[in-house]
């Protein structure tokens, strides 16, 4: 039987880096965002470096969900600095929600991130990512700006994906962040 509005078993998705997406796409990818998020997300390709990772599910000709990755640097205690591939902005369009793109475009994702140290994120949604792999950070989590630490706030969690390249990690250590100078992303 066929179920309505389901997707195709094999999301059409498609690779694109920051400084490759023309003023439309990125028009559209800020609308999706910000409907999905139901925040405010005008100003993300302010804060995007230009090699951005992106993303982004179809259907038909219509993006349907997106995520981004840059990278960023962290260092778990006692374990040398690790390049982190910092993911961000996941949304679906609303409309299409709960038919399997989410949980598509993050496959994809670890399938070409592997160069990378470590995959991590900062999520609201624990539960959707916890089901897909991710583990939380157990321990404090701090963010470095030069000689200054500021812890995060116990709030936001912090979860980690491992990668083939990831080492040993214990996951109740402290977890420092490397700070993006006037950047959210
Ligand atoms: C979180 C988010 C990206 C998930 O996207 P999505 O496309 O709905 O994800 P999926 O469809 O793959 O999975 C969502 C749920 O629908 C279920 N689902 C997938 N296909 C389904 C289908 N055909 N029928 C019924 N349920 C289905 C999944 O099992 C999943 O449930 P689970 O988390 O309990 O396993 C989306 O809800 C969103 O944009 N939320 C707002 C922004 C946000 O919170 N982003 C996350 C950053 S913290």
């Amino acid at each position: 039987m066929l179920v309505a509005f389901s997707m195709t078993t094999h999301p059409d998705i498609r690779l694109r880096h920051t400084r490759q997406l023309d003023a439309a796409t990125r028009a559209t990818i800020v609308e999706l965002c910000t409907e999905a998020h139901q925040a405010d997300f005008s100003r993300l390709f302010f804060h995007l470096p230009t090699d951005g990772l992106h993303f982004l599910a179809y259907r038909d000709d219509q993006i349907v969900s997106h995520v981004v990755v840059t990278t960023r640097w962290l260092q778990a205690e006692s374990l040398p600095i690790l390049r982190g591939a910092y993911v961000a902005a996941l949304a679906t369009l609303p409309a299409y929600q709960k038919r399997g793109y989410g949980g598509a475009i993050l496959r994809e994702l670890a399938g070409n991130i592997t160069d990378y140290d470590i995959a991590y994120l900062e999520a609201e949604e624990v539960a959707f990512f916890l089901q897909r792999g991710w583990e939380r950070w157990r321990g404090p989590c701090v963010k470095r700006a030069g000689d200054q630490l500021s812890p995060l706030p116990a709030a936001q969690n912090l979860l980690i994906l491992r990668l083939p390249r990831t080492p040993q990690l214990d996951l109740d250590r402290t977890l420092t962040l490397e700070s993006q100078a006037k950047r959210m992303w």
